[in-house]
């Protein structure tokens, strides 16, 4: 059997993350220059049905009946044999690499667990939809966050910019003229799951203060769609800025995320917020493309262990 091979990229999100949980809409776009890897090779001289699983990144070497039954790599396999009506494959070995950030909001486990299910089911001859391998993907999601929005596995499945809303069909964001963003990562890893179920009891003892944060961030998704689409971006800034207002007090930033935002606006950002579940991982600053690399190094003084420089365009 050939060897198959599939990549998902890294994703950002522009505005909306923790208020798109409760039904709000987000802006996501993929993350290109990292990505996710899985290859899929027939591995001869073992047991059928035996699955090698290789992440050096992560120290695992194990077999799949080995591996923890809530196990996100398990449960991506256990989804494509269920959903192919497979029990026995061919011995094969799955191999994970990835540049994304773990834990840092730049949906790393989304990335990987849509790429490991493309690949086996390639493998196994039986490529699946994008809509099922998403869909796949968000069972997963669940073990990471608990109670996901959906946007992760489908901005990185769809590898498209997306205009998200967990209710609504989905649908891709027209984009007027280019954007460059730089991304900064504090270092700090974050779990999504956590941040997403202390927004819930902070929701929870306060419900009409959340829902009126969620709703104030719905209508800055949807004027900066329209910003995107008309190609705006001092405009798309300023909302990126009081998205990261409402996220401050919602209580997911942290002193270093407040910090480098701060760093990336007095460098001449046009805006700049965290990006993801907070409480560490990365943000993000709107930039003019001539400033990228100043505002990059302004993150990288200070603090920021990593910078990436990344682009989305009309398509
Ligand atoms: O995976 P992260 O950290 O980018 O978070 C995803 C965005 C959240 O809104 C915080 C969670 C979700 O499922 O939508």
């Amino acid at each position: 059997m050939p060897a198959f091979t599939a990549t998902a990229p890294g994703k950002i999100i522009l505005l909306g993350e923790h208020a798109v949980v409760y039904g709000q809409p987000a802006l996501a776009v993929p993350v290109r220059n990292v990505r996710a890897r899985a290859i899929v090779h027939a591995e001869t001289g073992q047991k059928a049905a035996t699955i090698h699983l290789l992440a050096p990144e992560i120290d695992l070497d194990a077999t799949y009946d080995t591996l923890e039954p809530e196990n996100p790599l398990r449960l991506a396999i256990a989804g494509v044999l269920n959903e192919l009506g497979i029990s026995r494959t061919p011995a094969c070995s799955i191999r994970i690499q990835s540049t994304i950030p773990m834990a840092s909001g730049l949906g790393s486990s989304a990335a990987v667990s849509v790429a490991v299910i493309r690949a086996l089911a390639g493998f196994l001859g039986h490529p699946l939809s994008r809509e099922k391998v998403s869909a796949l993907a968000f069972e997963v999601e669940k073990i990471h966050h608990g109670t996901p929005s959906g946007i992760d596995n489908t901005v990185v499945t769809f590898d498209k910019p997306v205009f998200f809303s967990k209710d609504d069909d989905l649908q891709i964001l027209s984009i007027g003229k280019p954007f460059t963003f730089v991304i900064g990562d504090t270092g700090i890893p974050s779990a999504t799951a956590h941040t997403v179920a202390s927004v819930r009891r902070d929701y929870q003892a306060e419900q009409q203060r959340y829902e009126d944060l969620f709703s104030s961030i719905g209508s800055l998704v949807l004027k900066a769609q329209d910003a995107i689409q008309e190609g705006k971006s001092e405009v798309l800034g300023l909302l990126m800025d009081e998205n990261h207002a409402f996220l401050k007090e919602m209580g997911v930033s942290i002193s270093k995320l407040d910090q480098l935002v701060e760093a990336a606006k007095k460098t001449g950002a046009l805006g700049a917020k965290l990006s993801g579940g907070g409480g560490g991982g990365n943000m993000i600053a709107l930039v003019s493309p001539d400033q990228a690399d100043m505002v990059a190094k302004s993150l990288e003084k200070a603090g920021a262990v990593k910078t990436i420089i990344s682009h989305i365009e009309p398509s």
